[in-house]
């Protein structure tokens, strides 16, 4: 089934994108970039960047839903992103908290279940209170998960996995013949879940910044110059419309 929807590009002019409903992406991930370039446009501080971010997250997440994608996975904050100036690293924090307060029962409203990835033990104990707390009062709907990527880095990540998975053989609980690609998948933060089809970036890099680095192995790319506090339900519509023209063959041919 086709979808249309319109988006005004100027004043008499209006875009008409379609949309697949039956080819909808399962598992949608976004690099949301390029807050503090948002702010700098603006001469306003940076943190004020990550606070209209927190406005587009609402919108992009109540779209996905709508749409019916079952994972959407959001980037927050990188294992490198500690390397920022305190004040902007604590800012984000509290942006978090105050995210999860304030939207909590909207989410739950819409059955979402507020996951994270990542390694939330070195976040302030109130932010993982509230991730633990948010978790486990939505853990049984049945709609979007959201993930929030938070301390998540993908090297982290398979550090652990490798970690994990040399113990499990010394305990005798796997042997070294059955790894395999589904076994490392199991041992990642986002085991049970598919790998992402379409990874979003917006604000104009075009590269992975350490998000993913396993699962993204036949992600399609969608990148735009578009700052994430301007980044509209219209711009993940052309994302998902772009992905549905695309031909993934997975190492086949046709
Ligand atoms: C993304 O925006 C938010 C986080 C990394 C937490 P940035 O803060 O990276 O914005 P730019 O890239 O400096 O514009
Ligand atoms: C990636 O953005 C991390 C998040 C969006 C949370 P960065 O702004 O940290 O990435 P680089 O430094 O430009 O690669
Ligand atoms: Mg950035």
């Amino acid at each position: 089934m086709l979808k249309f929807f319109s988006s005004k590009k100027s004043n008499e002019d209006f875009e008409h994108i379609h949309i697949d409903m039956d080819n909808i992406p399962k598992h949608i991930a976004i690099i949301m970039d390029g807050n503090g370039r948002w702010a700098k446009e603006r001469k306003l501080p940076r943190t004020m960047g990550h606070k209209a971010g927190v406005e587009t997250i609402r919108d992009i997440v109540k779209e996905c839903s709508n749409l019916g994608v079952k994972y959407l996975t959001l980037y927050a904050f990188s294992t490198e992103n500690w390397r920022r100036p305190n004040e902007e690293v604590n800012a984000l924090m509290n942006l978090l908290v105050q995210y999860l307060r304030k939207e909590f029962k909207e989410l739950n409203d819409n059955n979402v279940v507020i996951n994270h990835i990542g390694d939330i033990s070195k976040l302030p104990v109130l932010c993982q209170q509230e991730l633990l707390e948010a978790y486990n009062n939505t853990k049984d709907n049945s709609g979007l998960v959201l993930n929030l990527a938070l301390n998540y880095g993908g090297r982290d990540e398979l550090i652990r996995a490798f970690k994990t998975i040399c113990k499990d053989i010394k305990d005798g609980k796997i042997s070294e013949e059955n790894i395999n690609e589904k076994m490392v998948s199991d041992y990642l933060y986002t085991v049970n879940m598919p790998d992402p089809d379409l990874i979003i970036r917006p604000s104009g890099e075009q590269r992975i910044s350490n998000f993913l680095l396993w699962q993204c192995a036949y992600s399609e790319f969608w990148y735009s110059n578009i700052k994430w506090p301007d980044f509209k339900v219209e711009h993940l519509h052309k994302a998902i419309h772009d992905y549905q023209s695309r031909d993934r063959r997975f190492g086949n041919v046709k």
